[in-house]
């Protein structure tokens, strides 16, 4: 769920739908804004995207200097207009957004229904005015009011509420994420910073436990007890431009077409090919020595790079594992000191990853963080964070990330390898400079790829295959998971050796295999594909020109020959194109699919 707040003159009412259309990614299910409208609070939701809550808020225009605004991923209750927030209390004195769950909200509500109060909606969130309203009932003036309400929540939220009558914003956060932007006489609370960008670009990062009070003479940061804290305001360097949509059709075809730019900048002062060497910032040589084994943890496309993380360490020979988040805390290998906790996540906001990694701390690991956004909750949770420097992104669908990540995670994988070994696996004087070459050979993949044919060739399949082995095994699962995020077609990604272990029961001429070679055991890849497509299977290689696989193939997208370390990194960028033009043929909404958010904060 995306969360904004705005105080300053004038009407607030742009300023939220900027807001909301930029913070759309985090969940687009239901919307709503509140205004001060001079004489009480005025509040628009429904169900539905941002623009359906424009196009209503059009016929009956709100005004108002003071506001805020949600856009919903649906926890608790379906996605209705009743369910939409901002919620209010009966008397509509009070308004509150929330992101995150209030695990106590059922005993609350039942608490609060005695004292006579009457809810409308299924949701969690619609306890919090209420509770507000019952301290303001009890006599307490509104901080107070407030600051008891937040105290009496357990579970994790960002809250911002907004009372009658004042020129004023009360947020708390503890578990879900909150900034604050600032700008002369105008001030902003949001989930995220792309929802004020275009207003400022300087913020500030609440911590767990923070509440911040915003009013028309700026941002007071004090804990719930009411004692002052300091919290310094950073200047972020994404730029509005960045954040738009430019000159492509979805974000997610601009974001493709970034990998070039977003490698270069990861890899930026960072390897040095002429003399050989890698340089990560913190992360000097010697950092790893201790360490025994690593334990990567990660969800959705991050999980996929985390594995080809793993696969790195592990082929060099150090005990290494790429565990889904969400399952870590039933199925954590043994931590102790000498175990480096690696999250990877690319909004560091991920409630699954965040909970592995706290569980990783408390068991006394090392832990460090790769993702994209600084002052992200994973980034100032683990010991050390390592930045993808891809830039924002706002297409639910992950791209230029996973290439980022997996970059960042094979160079982070070098570094430990050194520690451990002295030297690193691969020969630098070569790997190096193909990782150099990486900008312009994805910059090739672009401009020539066939995979808008491939994609309208295969358009009337029932089901899409993806398979690779070693390095290529977590491409091909992640192609299958964008192909599938993205066209709502069926897809899955295998291990190639393990096709004949069952999932060739289901192969027919209308399901394509998509076979990635990265040059690990490629005979055998080869092998597992014929199986296939002796079965009817049409077979798409994605492989360098001139590999015998082209010869074998129906179809075949080419990427540049490099190492098996980088193979499996371009022909990635052709399958996320593929999935990309399947998806526009069937008009999806790319940038938005059904169901689903960018960043998930909850469990
Ligand atoms: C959500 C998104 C996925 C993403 C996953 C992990 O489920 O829809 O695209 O891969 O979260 O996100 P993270 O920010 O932790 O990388």
């Amino acid at each position: 769920c995306g969360i904004i707040g705005r105080v300053g003159d004038g009407n607030a009412l742009e300023p939220l739908l900027t807001g909301l259309e930029n913070l759309e990614y985090r969940g687009y299910d239901s919307a709503g804004i509140a205004v001060q409208n001079g004489t009480g609070i005025d509040v628009q939701k429904r169900s539905g995207k941002v623009d359906e809550l424009k196009r209503s808020i059009g016929d009956t225009p709100i005004e108002g200097e003071v506001g805020i605004g949600h856009t919903r991923w649906s926890t608790h209750g379906p996605p209705t207009d009743e369910n939409a927030h901002p919620h209010t209390d009966e008397t509509k004195d009070v308004a509150v957004v929330h992101n995150g769950i209030i695990e106590n909200y059922a005993d609350l509500k039942s608490e609060l229904a005695e004292y006579g109060h009457t809810f409308t909606s299924d949701t969690d969130t619609e306890v919090i005015p209420h509770l507000i309203q019952y301290y303001l009932d009890d006599g307490l003036d509104n901080e107070a009011a407030f600051r008891r309400a937040i105290d009496d929540l357990e579970g994790s939220y960002a809250v911002t509420a907004m009372l009658s009558g004042e020129h004023v914003l009360y947020a708390a956060r503890q578990g879900s994420p909150l900034v604050v932007g600032i700008e002369d006489g105008e001030y902003f609370l949001a989930s995220d910073v792309p929802a004020f960008l275009e207003y400022t670009d300087s913020v500030v990062y609440l911590e767990d436990g923070d509440v911040v009070i915003v009013d028309d003479e700026g941002a007071t940061f004090s804990d719930l007890a009411g004692n002052p804290v300091t919290r310094e305001s950073e200047t972020v360097e994404w730029d509005p431009e960045q954040a738009g949509k430019g000159e492509y059709d979805h974000f997610m075809l601009k974001e493709i077409h970034e990998q070039p730019t977003a490698l270069a900048q990861a890899l930026e002062g960072r390897i040095d090919p002429e003399n050989a060497r890698i340089s990560l910032g913190d992360f000097e040589p010697g950092t790893f020595e201790d360490v025994s084994s690593v334990q990567f943890v990660a969800c959705g496309t991050s999980y996929h790079a985390a594995l080809y993380g793993s696969l790195t360490l592990k082929q060099a020979g150090i005990q290494s594992d790429a565990l889904l988040a969400n399952e870590y805390s039933v199925s954590a290998p043994p931590i102790d000191e000498e175990t480096l906790v690696v999250a990877v996540t690319q909004s560091g906001e991920t409630a699954d990853t965040l909970n592995a990694l706290r569980h990783a701390a408390a068991e006394g690991a090392t832990t460090v963080t790769v993702t994209n956004v600084v002052g992200s909750t994973a980034a100032r949770a683990a010991d050390e964070a390592l930045f993808i420097r891809a830039g924002p992104e706002i297409g639910v669908a992950a791209t230029k990330t996973f290439s980022s990540q997996a970059v960042m995670l094979t160079l982070l994988g070098q570094r430990i390898v050194e520690d451990q070994f002295g030297e690193p696996a691969v020969d630098f004087e070569t790997f190096l400079p193909e990782l150099a070459t990486m900008p312009s050979a994805l910059d090739d993949i672009l401009v020539r790829s066939d995979a808008e044919a491939i994609a309208n060739r295969y358009e009337d399949s029932q089901s899409y295959f993806f398979i690779g082995r070693g390095l290529g095994f977590p491409v091909a699962l992640e192609g299958a998971l964008k192909f599938k995020e993205i066209t709502y077609e069926h897809a899955e990604g295998f291990a190639s050796g393990e096709l004949k272990h069952g999932p060739l029961a289901l192969v027919t001429p209308e399901t394509p295999v998509f076979a990635v070679f990265t040059g690990e055991e490629d005979e055998k890849t080869l092998k597992n594909a014929s199986e296939a497509q002796t079965r009817g299977a049409p077979l798409v290689a994605v492989c360098p020109e001139g590999h015998r696989a082209v010869d074998v193939a129906d179809a075949h997208l080419e990427i540049p020959e490099t190492v098996p370390d980088l193979a499996g990194l371009l022909a990635n960028v052709q399958l996320q194109l593929v999935s990309y033009y399947a998806a526009d043929a069937l008009d999806r909404p790319i940038d938005k699919p059904r169901n689903l958010a960018k960043s998930v904060t909850v469990e």
